[in-house]
């Protein structure tokens, strides 16, 4: 083992021990002890859910990546193992960035990650250079493959840049073929997604441009995985630089969803129906799965560059995933929900019916918690009366609040975590469209993990997801409507043991 992988690894035995249990999300996986950002290697290997990271344990903030490494046998308890693979060879040493894995034939899992190394150009100034790198091991120690860097510059197509190259997502098709899509950075400073072949998972070589982006989804296109399900073929990617696009398209570096053809002997992608993955504030490069009970699970990195400067430095930790999410297509729709696994962690329920709700916030008895699954179901009191909005205060207590807000004559859903805590002047609110919201009707499940708050609505057609920093002492729950709403509430505990 490097010195360097050594040294991570002692450093994050010692100094997890500063992070008690409850200053972290509890069913949300966190880094063992630093900065997280993207999920990598997200795959099923010897019987057990595996969860890579990108990882810089020495500081909060981000820095040289190595890859940080868990496991769990149902995806949101996590037991960490020691970080994986460091910096630590000259064509990696300024970081490895994201990747994927995969099981080999002979039972070993092999990581496929991005090598970056710095170049001064002759005018001196400072460059990444991107390659894709391999590593093999068996599930805890991982050696990186000598024939590293396994695909460089010399097998990009006309124009592609070496500085953006990145994120390779590998996958097997029917016939045994191994095939990797990367993000890259086209001539004239677009997205594309480059695919590439191998006989063996070590010998690559370029097949096709997958994807081109035409100036429709921001600028460089990160983190690809593609997927088959029910019969059709999905991108999942995370572009950067968006313009917004009223309600349906966030602004920023945001998610999108694609469904179309994938043509496998011509490697192209063909687009037919594309969506923004979370209306929310923080979700970012997410990965999928497929479960062996054949549910398509992802889980993404619940925060956002333009945001993530926001969590103190002096925290032991910054940067958690998502909550897993059961993907399906239907009605030309992406739907997100909840893992049903998370239900079986439900406990002490409070509820409440017919509850109306009018002028002041209601505060009821046993509607609080930091670990919380809610249903929440709002109608309006006459139909011909339909309330202004009805907002649901969560993390609430002292000057703290975060809100979820819907307001059926703009048909739209809000999350606002401007009073949760944080001092930044930053993206703090974030809205989607509810359709035919103005009837005054809306469903909820909302999960509170801590530091988290997550919104699915709309039959799981919209997600929203945003962290929050608030105290843990402000943990009741509210209601609040201007006009008359109501509301049938189920609150459960989540209680991880
Ligand atoms: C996405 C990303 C990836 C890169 C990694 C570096 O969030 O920018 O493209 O591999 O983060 O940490």
């Amino acid at each position: 083992m490097s010195e360097k992988l050594n040294h991570a690894r002692k450093y994050e035995e010692k100094y997890e021990k500063l992070i008690r249990p409850e200053m972290r999300p509890a069913f949300h996986l966190s880094p063992r002890v630093g900065w997280m950002n993207d999920p990598n290697g997200f795959s099923i290997y010897k019987g057990r859910y595996h969860m890579f990271y990108q990882y810089h344990p020495y500081e909060s903030k981000w820095g040289p990546m190595h890859w940080g490494h868990a496991v769990s046998s149902d995806l949101l308890y996590w037991e960490y193992l020691p970080a994986a693979i460091a910096p630590d060879m000259p064509y990696d040493e300024a970081g490895c960035f994201s990747g994927s894995a995969i099981e080999l034939d002979d039972g070993r899992q092999l990581l496929m990650y991005t090598g970056v190394r710095r170049e001064k150009d002759p005018d001196g100034r400072e460059h990444d250079v991107q390659t894709q790198c391999l590593a093999v091991g068996d599930g805890i120690d991982y050696t990186k493959y000598e024939g590293n860097p396994v695909l460089t510059e010399n097998d990009l197509p006309e124009g592609a840049s070496r500085i953006d190259f990145r994120d390779p997502h590998i996958w097997r098709e029917p016939d045994g073929t191994y095939l990797a899509v990367t993000g890259n950075r086209a001539s004239n400073g677009l997205g594309q997604l480059l695919l590439f072949e191998s006989p063996d998972a070590f010998h690559w070589h370029f097949k096709s441009t997958m994807e081109v982006n035409n100036g429709q989804y921001g600028r460089m296109w990160e983190c690809p995985d593609f997927f088959r399900m029910d019969g059709q073929d999905f991108v999942i990617m995370s572009p950067q630089d968006l313009l917004p696009v009223g309600l349906d398209i966030p602004s920023g570096n945001i998610t999108l969803c694609q469904m179309g053809k994938f043509d496998p002997s011509a490697g192209t992608f063909e687009e037919e129906k594309s969506q923004a993955i979370d209306f929310g504030i923080d979700f970012y490069a997410p990965q999928t799965i497929q479960t062996p009970d054949g549910r398509r699970v992802m889980i993404g990195w619940m925060q956002n560059w333009d945001a993530c400067s926001i969590r103190p430095e002096e925290e032991p930790w910054a940067g958690q995933m998502s909550l897993p999410r059961e993907l399906s297509w239907k009605n030309n729709r992406l739907v997100q929900k909840p893992v049903r696994e998370l239900a079986g962690y439900r406990k002490n329920k409070v509820s409440y019916r017919n509850l109306k709700v009018s002028g002041e916030p209601l505060y009821l008895e046993g509607m609080k918690g930091r670990t919380v699954d809610m249903e929440v179901s709002v109608r309006p009191d006459a139909l011909e009366d339909i309330f202004h909005s009805v907002t649901i205060g969560l993390a609430a207590g002292g000057p703290f609040h975060t809100d979820v807000t819907f307001r059926p004559w703009e048909e739209t859903l809000a999350v606002d975590r401007n009073y949760s805590g944080s001092r930044r002047a930053i993206l703090h609110k974030r809205k989607c469209h509810i359709e035919n919201g103005s009837a005054g009707k809306i469903s909820l499940r909302i999960i509170i993990d801590r530091y988290s708050v997550e919104v699915f609505t709309a039959d799981g057609t919209r997600a929203m997801s945003a962290e929050i920093f608030t105290d843990l002492s402000a943990d009741r729950i509210y209601l609040q409507a201007k006009g008359t709403a109501v509301v049938d509430i189920d609150r459960y505990e989540l209680v991880l043991d």
